[in-house]
């Protein structure tokens, strides 16, 4: 009784084959085709591999049955065709066309059959959204080499193309930007590009005055998409303290005094970086 039982259990466990990793990125851009990949193993005492489906929802968009001739069937769907597929025992490749609608949620799954006589079944399933993300963080500018206690000082903040455009948020020291209520949104968006993407920017006057040496700004850039997309950029604002420091900073004197005073300032920044981590704890 007990030599069955384990040899039940055994082949419960070893008749399926196993999704070892499913590609579906996670944002697609409606103008490309998505490559997805499923990828899966078999132990050796598995039966052999029966069939792989994908399905896009719940529409089944692809099929491949290594036992039947053509061994690949493409299914046509309203949301759009597989353009390509491309399997074998251990993998299955297919390309597909993404709806047009920017922040379309698709689920795509991958299903994987063994012979039978159990036919056993795994998938998974994994959801993508369309969208053309920003490729590179935000860029900002005007970044002043030091900056005086009580300057204002006028950033700009402005991401790559993307679609939707990304809002923007500043933090000065952590803290986002004080926003004033008839001012909901201050992120500007560029007219759309040949491929009908767009930037954003968004400018900020920081007011300087810490006591430290340092201010610590950030521009965050979100993709109104879910899950959001974020990218950041962070940049210090160097605080000329000292009386000769900033007359270093201020005039031009000999190319070597002028590299003197930016390595003191940036021991200076080492030291209070130091300084606030250890506050901090
Ligand atoms: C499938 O693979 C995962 C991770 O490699 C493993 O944890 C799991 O036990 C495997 N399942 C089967 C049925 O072999
Ligand atoms: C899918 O539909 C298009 C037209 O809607 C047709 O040209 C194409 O042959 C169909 N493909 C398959 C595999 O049925
Ligand atoms: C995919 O999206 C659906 C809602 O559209 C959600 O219920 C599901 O949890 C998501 N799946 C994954 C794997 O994130
Ligand atoms: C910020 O940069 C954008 C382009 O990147 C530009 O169009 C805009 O005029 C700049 N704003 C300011 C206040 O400099
Ligand atoms: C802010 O502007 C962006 C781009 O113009 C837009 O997509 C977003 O919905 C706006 N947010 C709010 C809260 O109005
Ligand atoms: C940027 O600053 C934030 C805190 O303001 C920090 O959490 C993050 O790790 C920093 N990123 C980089 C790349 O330094």
């Amino acid at each position: 009784m007990t030599v069955l039982l384990v040899f039940g259990l055994f082949v419960v466990i070893a008749t399926a084959h196993n999704i070892t990793f499913l590609e579906v990125p996670r944002y697609g851009d409606p103008y490309r085709d998505a490559n997805l990949n499923c990828h899966y193993i078999n132990e050796k005492d598995d039966p052999d591999l029966h069939s792989v489906k994908w399905y896009r929802g719940n529409h089944e968009i692809f099929r491949y049955t290594p036992g039947q001739q053509p061994p690949t069937r493409t299914f046509n769907s309203t949301a759009g065709g597989v353009t390509r597929g491309s399997c074998n025992q251990h993998s299955c490749a297919i390309s597909v066309v993404l709806p047009k609608a920017i922040n379309t949620r698709i689920s795509f799954t991958c299903e994987v059959s063994t012979e039978g006589p159990r036919f056993a079944v795994v998938k998974q399933t994994k959801n993508l959204t369309v969208a053309v993300v920003l490729k590179e963080d935000p860029i900002i500018t005007g970044m002043p080499g030091s900056v005086q206690f009580g300057e204002e000082v006028p950033l700009n903040c402005t991401t790559s193309p993307a679609m939707p455009p990304a809002n923007i948020v500043w933090y000065v020291d952590g803290k986002a930007e004080r926003r004033e209520p008839w001012m909901v949104n201050h992120t500007q968006v560029s007219h759309p590009d040949e491929f009908g993407l767009r930037t954003s920017w968004r400018s900020l006057r920081v007011r300087v005055n810490t006591p430290r040496g340092y201010m610590a700004v950030r521009c965050e850039a979100t993709q109104p998409i879910w899950p959001p997309f974020v990218r950041s950029t962070n940049a210090t604002l160097v605080v000329a303290r000292s009386p000769h420091l900033s007359m270093f900073t201020a005039s031009g004197i000999n190319p070597a005094v002028s590299q003197v005073s930016v390595l003191v300032m940036t021991v200076t920044l080492h030291i209070f970086s130091k300084y606030s981590a250890l506050s901090e704890i």
